[in-house]
């Protein structure tokens, strides 16, 4: 198959939405990561989306709508007032909350749950793309399973290419990282994923949030996530990541006595780091990952990748406050270094 890379135009995107109405599958831009759409209202269609991503079968897909009328046909009961009051403040956004299902929503959609995940993005590209197919979208973010989230065009086509037939190129993502997921069936919100909208921002529409409690942890032997997406080594470079967590000083002179460690044996490390850091490692090999935590929000997908570019077997990064928007920025760091930390 060849695959389509194009900026987005009202023909692109009449183009694109008769793509998703046929079955078949575009990548498109949203404010968090690409996501890789297909329609949700097709189990044969969205299965492709698996086949295209090498997905296992069991991790489900949020649904994206571009209009608040179209949650209800998804959904079995009436939104919560703690689900409205979220709905009301951060859709359209990158926030993604969890619902019971309706029956239009194919089992292949939530890989089996009873639940279904929904989300109305902000990028224009993306509703427009949803009002072009007149259906809503299923899409997970556009990368091959275990490979870091894509935040350009051109991530998706290193992992798509000869996969699906289109990809929309709305230029760099503006976040960075996926949508805060939350389960909303309970008495109170319950982020599954972190992310852009903050566990301080849920506490304050809601009176409260819960973190699960495998948010900052690998999952133990045999345990069921309440997420299924929590079960698989997200996000990962091709080198092995350590994260050096601590104060200032301490931090950058251990990642520099780990990266001449790794010189002394063979082995071609590379150092990520913020910018303010950054003259402290010289002269060794160094990504930035921006100035702060949403800088690092932005830059840490993109740098993951630059990494294996740059043929990195062994990587070093410093860490952020797993507060704010730097608790999501600590999962996808956690996870990429299957939760290998050093405290310094
Ligand atoms: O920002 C985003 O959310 C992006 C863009 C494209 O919208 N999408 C995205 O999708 O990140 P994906 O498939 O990479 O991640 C979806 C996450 C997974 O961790 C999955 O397990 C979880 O949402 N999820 C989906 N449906 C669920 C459900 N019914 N219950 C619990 N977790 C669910
Ligand atoms: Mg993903």
């Amino acid at each position: 198959m060849q695959t389509q890379l194009v900026n987005i135009t009202s023909e692109a995107l009449a183009q694109a939405g008769a793509l998703i109405r046929s079955g078949e599958l575009v990548a498109f831009p949203t404010e968090t990561v690409y996501g890789l759409g297909a329609n949700a209202l097709d189990a044969a269609a969205v299965k492709r989306i698996f086949e295209a991503k090498g997905r296992p079968g069991d991790n489900p897909l949020i649904v994206h709508i571009s209009h608040l009328d179209q949650l209800a046909p998804l959904i079995a009961v009436k939104p919560s007032p703690m689900a409205r009051a979220l709905m009301d403040a951060c859709w359209p956004g990158p926030m993604t909350l969890i619902f019971p299902k309706s029956e239009a929503v194919p089992m292949a959609v939530t890989a089996g749950l009873d639940t279904v995940a929904v989300r109305f993005p902000a990028h224009p590209a993306a509703r427009a793309l949803i009002d072009a197919a007149r259906r809503p979208i299923a899409a997970p973010s556009a990368n091959r399973s275990g490979r870091p989230s894509p935040t350009t065009a051109q991530h998706v086509l290193e992992d798509m290419d000869g996969r699906i037939p289109l990809i929309l190129d709305g230029g760099a993502c503006d976040v960075g990282l996926e949508s805060t997921v939350i389960d909303v069936t309970g008495d109170i919100p319950r982020i599954l994923r972190p992310g852009g909208v903050t566990p301080e921002r849920i506490a304050a529409i809601c009176g409260g949030v819960r973190v699960d409690d495998a948010v900052m942890r690998p999952l133990r032997e045999g345990e069921k996530p309440r997420s299924p997406g929590m079960k698989y080594r997200h996000y990962a470079p091709r080198g092995q990541l350590t994260i050096v967590q601590g104060e200032s000083d301490a931090v950058t002179q251990r990642i520099n006595e780990l990266y001449d460690a790794a010189i002394e044996r063979g082995q071609s490390p590379l150092i990520l780091a913020l910018d303010p850091h950054l003259p402290a490692y010289a002269p060794r090999r160094a990504l930035s990952l921006g100035p702060d935590a949403a800088g690092m929000a932005h830059a840490l997908f993109n740098a993951l990748r630059d990494a294996d570019a740059l043929g990195a077997d062994v990587l070093f990064s410093e860490a952020v406050p797993a507060d704010g928007v730097g608790l999501a920025v600590m999962n996808r760091l956690g996870r990429a270094a299957a939760f290998h930390i050093i405290e310094v």
